[in-house]
């Protein structure tokens, strides 16, 4: 898997700052630079996106059609509401891995249900950045 794409979905570009209690206070900056290291290290080029837009992660996935593959997506609270994420990763076919800096699974009940999880090869939540590197380790071991 020599190219992926990286998306982080809405809010994640307060990370630091954002409700530190839950998420930590690595930057969004941060978690980019330890994938950048770990990615390096396996010969693996990336391409960054975060976007509080739905539409721009959508043509994000579009675009890597061209050149990815592989994504790994965190795509905060479009996770559990967004049947278009869901859909644009079924079109492309790319393999996907859902992270998550948090446990959804034991937070608040609608947190629980993820609508992209079915398109995804699989999720990785509740392990801060490191949920992260995790996903780029599964992707760029296939
Ligand atoms: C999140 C979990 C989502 O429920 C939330 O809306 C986020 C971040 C996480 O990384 O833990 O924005 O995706």
């Amino acid at each position: 898997m020599p190219n992926i794409l990286i998306l982080h979905g809405p809010n994640l570009n307060l990370l630091g700052t954002r409700e530190p209690g839950v998420y930590g206070t690595v930057t969004l900056a941060q978690i980019n630079a330890m994938l950048e290291e770990s990615a390096r290290s396996r010969g693996v080029t990336l391409r960054i996106l975060q976007s509080n837009h739905e539409g721009a992660l959508i043509d994000a996935i579009h675009e890597a059609r061209g050149w990815a593959d592989g994504i790994v997506i965190n795509a905060g609270a479009f996770t559990h509401t967004s049947y278009a994420l869901r859909d644009a990763i079924a079109a492309v076919g790319i393999p996907t891995v859902e992270v998550h800096l948090s446990n959804i699974h034991a937070r608040e009940p609608f947190r629980h249900i993820s609508v992209i999880a079915p398109v995804c090869k699989g999720q990785i939540a509740g392990f801060g950045a490191q949920s992260y590197l995790l996903g780029l380790t599964a992707l760029a071991g296939r």
